[in-house]
């Protein structure tokens, strides 16, 4: 990808024109000694999957399937940074291909027009109490097809211009870079800093959280230092770690 210009992310690259999930080949990538930034990408997923036990539609050629290790210093008790870390990339490397307005909803969607047109989902593994190897999975539908899902827009579609995937994955991945040598030198508050801009719309808005114990509705009203929601219902704080949200 004559395109990159990062220092340490996508400099081992393995691609495939067809693959069941690249989460599940980036997991024993790193699991045989991947370095950090070797980066999976596919053409087309056979089995992709999403968030909280969804699935990923990932046909041929539309879009960027692709899983990217990471083996940050770091407990495992904040590896929710990373996810709001990644969101926040993305959505700053789109916001530079282009100048429709583009929104992040808690904690890793992107939505343009209310649809999604990205979703992220990190897997790590542990040692203890620290991360070993984390994987970072970045799905951005880039053209239109009709196995999108109707909640779901692509880039091509809000943009009505064509991309070059291969120069949107560079500037997702240089993004990263920046910010993942910002969040070393200077911890969570810049990029939460940054990931609240984006998500200005959300904040403010009444949310309905899909968690395991059962509904939360209410007004979402910020994030706390670990990156977890925090949704105000019947007067009372709620903190939420993982959920599905929907907006109301
Ligand atoms: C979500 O539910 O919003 C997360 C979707 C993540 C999809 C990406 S596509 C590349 C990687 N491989 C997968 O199987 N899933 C992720």
């Amino acid at each position: 990808n004559f395109y990159l210009q990062t220092e340490v992310l996508g400099k081992e690259i393995r691609y495939y024109p067809a693959i069941t999930s690249t989460q599940e080949s980036a997991h024993q990538w790193a699991l045989a000694g991947a370095k950090e930034g070797s980066l999976v990408i596919a053409d087309q997923q056979t089995t992709g999957r999403g968030r909280l036990g969804t699935s990923w539609v990932s046909p041929a050629g539309t879009g960027i399937w692709m899983s990217l290790i990471l083996r940050p210093n770091a407990l495992l008790k904040f590896a929710s940074h990373f996810t709001l870390l990644a969101a926040v990339s993305v959505f700053e490397a789109i916001q530079s291909l282009s100048s429709y307005p583009i929104h992040i909803k808690w904690p890793n969607d992107l939505l343009i027009n209310k649809k999604k047109v990205c979703g992220i989902l990190t897997e790590l593994k542990g040692e203890q109490d620290r991360v070993d190897y984390m994987v970072i999975g970045i799905g951005l539908n880039v053209k239109q097809n009709d196995q999108l899902p109707s909640h779901a827009t692509s880039l091509e579609e809000a943009a009505g211009k064509q991309y070059i995937r291969a120069q949107v994955i560079a500037q997702i991945l240089q993004r990263i870079e920046l910010c993942y040598m910002e969040y070393v030198k200077e911890g969570f508050a810049p990029i939460r800093k940054r990931w609240e801009a984006g998500a200005q719309s959300f904040f403010g808005r009444e949310v309905q959280a899909k968690t395991w114990n059962g509904v939360i509705k209410g007004i979402a009203e910020g994030l706390n230092d670990d990156g977890a929601l925090i949704i105000r219902s019947e007067g009372e704080k709620r903190i939420i770690y993982s959920a599905d949200i929907q907006m109301t």
